[in-house]
């Protein structure tokens, strides 16, 4: 194949495919996260064309990257990450995006060039022509493969459908489905209902959920600095599944309340907004960064807490976390993420085998630590936004057998239970591609006897 003539000029949109490359790469090949790659490039009017070629790319890079590798003459890692990376971003845009093929590698083609390595831009040529006409064949070839045609890598396909045989396809499907921007209406100021008519008002189409007074789904998502009522914190975006937390805690006015996990901060905002009155609200995170987080969250909303750096697992308490037992606890557990992965499809490349153990081994640490701090006949609430038991139920089992004034409650009647959502052992899970459209999440309620001492 001829190669293409050498250009000085670059075709608008090669940049955004090249900056999309990097971002891929970085992830792919060094194993940042996404949020943190894409948050360190700066603001340009091609930011979320790079963003959602990014992501896209990212969704489905278990899929493409073995296509892309039977075309390859030489092993993937012999080539320039970014290189490596533009050539599935290539093939992601011929795959899933609306453009057409030969402008999608012409782009790639000066996306090569723009990543410094003009030298490749033959092979970038070669590969995604290749790609483009034997795709049929190549991809039905990676799809025999169920983790490969899902854009999963093997271990977690294993563990979804260990732990959830009947729903694992659904889930599998589901992860791969852009999630629906969902807002959270801050009760005290205003329904629900009154905030969709205000959108309708301001021509932005959304709906109320039946099972969660505070969610409001808008039918397409956008910028949320430009929603009424954002900048003043009337509205903030959640999961409707994790709009959960608050009621679940039933905090009452006077109570102390520990939000263990906070950062960065979108239950603590919603449990201060859900029971006005509080004694106290201590947030507490292990990251300093995440924890300022949590602060400019708590401004936006005009609500405060007592924002404390501690590490939970740490036997030395911070002083915050001596005085009186708490009456309701959040725990909101470190976790896989596997509930998320719709949101955040980088989890699919960035999560190993044992991950999921190791964090177990820590989210019972947090718990049993945050167990000791709850008053007698106080309420803990844990969660997690992960799919797997081993982080979920089997914590919960890990506490119960440790803590004899430990109880499990029923799951309370004044919260409506999100259709489709799977009651676990201890515990209630919420599954991607259930009725309710939420992320993955577990629930588990506990109680500490009353008459024992904290
Ligand atoms: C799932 S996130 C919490 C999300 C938060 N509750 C929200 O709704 O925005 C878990 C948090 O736990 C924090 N964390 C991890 N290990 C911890 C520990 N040992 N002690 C305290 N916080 C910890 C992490 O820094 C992270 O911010």
């Amino acid at each position: 194949m001829k190669p293409p003539p050498p250009r000085t000029r670059l075709a608008p949109g090669a940049g955004t495919l090249a900056t999309a490359a990097r971002a891929v790469a970085a992830v792919a090949a060094e194993g940042r996260s996404a949020d943190a790659v894409l948050a360190g490039i700066s603001p340009s009017p091609e930011r979320a064309a790079m963003r959602a070629v990014a992501l896209g790319t990212l969704r489905w890079y278990l899929r493409l990257a073995p296509a892309i590798g039977a075309l390859l003459a030489r092993p993937a890692f012999e080539l320039p990450p970014p290189v490596h990376a533009l050539l599935i971003v290539g093939a992601h845009q011929i795959e899933y995006s609306r453009s057409a093929v030969h402008s999608s590698v012409h782009l790639a083609v000066d996306a090569s060039r723009a990543l410094g390595h003009a030298h490749l831009a033959g092979l970038v040529n070669a590969v995604l022509r290749r790609f483009a006409a034997g795709r049929a064949v190549l991809l039905a070839r990676v799809d025999a493969d169920m983790a490969a045609r899902t854009a999963h890598p093997p271990w977690l396909v294993d563990a979804i459908g260990r732990d959830w045989p009947g729903q694992a396809a659904r889930v599998l499907e589901a992860n791969n489905v852009q999630a629906p921007m969902t807002l959270r209406v801050d009760l005290q100021r205003g329904s629900a209902p009154e905030y969709v008519r205000e959108l309708a008002g301001a021509d932005i189409a959304a709906r109320c959920l039946t099972w969660r007074d505070s969610a409001v789904e808008l039918i397409r998502p956008m910028n949320v600095a430009d929603l009424p009522g954002f900048p003043e914190g009337r509205v903030s975006v959640q999961d409707a599944g994790a709009q959960l937390a608050a009621p679940l805690l039933d905090a009452q006015p006077g109570m102390r309340v520990l939000d263990a996990c906070a950062a960065p901060g979108g239950k603590t905002g919603h449990l201060l907004e859900h029971t006005p009155g509080l004694a106290v609200l201590v947030a507490v995170d292990s990251d300093s960064a995440r924890l300022a987080r949590v602060r400019a969250n708590l401004e936006r909303l005009g609500r405060e807490a007592q924002c404390v750096h501690a590490d939970l697992r740490d036997p030395r308490d911070s002083e915050a976390l001596r005085g009186a037992p708490f009456d309701r606890i959040l725990v909101d557990a470190p976790c896989s993420a596997t509930g998320v992965i719709r949101r955040h499809p980088d989890i699919k490349l960035l999560r190993r085998e044992d991950d999921p153990a190791v964090l177990a081994a820590t989210q019972l640490s947090i718990l049993r630590s945050c167990f000791a701090r709850l008053a007698a006949g106080g309420r803990l609430v844990y969660s997690t936004c992960s799919l797997l038991r081993v982080e979920n139920d089997a914590v919960i089992g890990g506490l119960l057998a440790s803590e004899r004034t430990a109880r499990v409650l029923a799951w309370p009647a004044a919260v409506p239970v999100p259709p489709g959502a799977v009651p676990a052992r201890h515990g209630m899970q919420l599954l991607p591609g259930a009725e309710a459209d939420t992320d993955g999440f577990y629930y588990a309620c506990l109680e500490k006897a009353a008459g024992t001492t904290a």
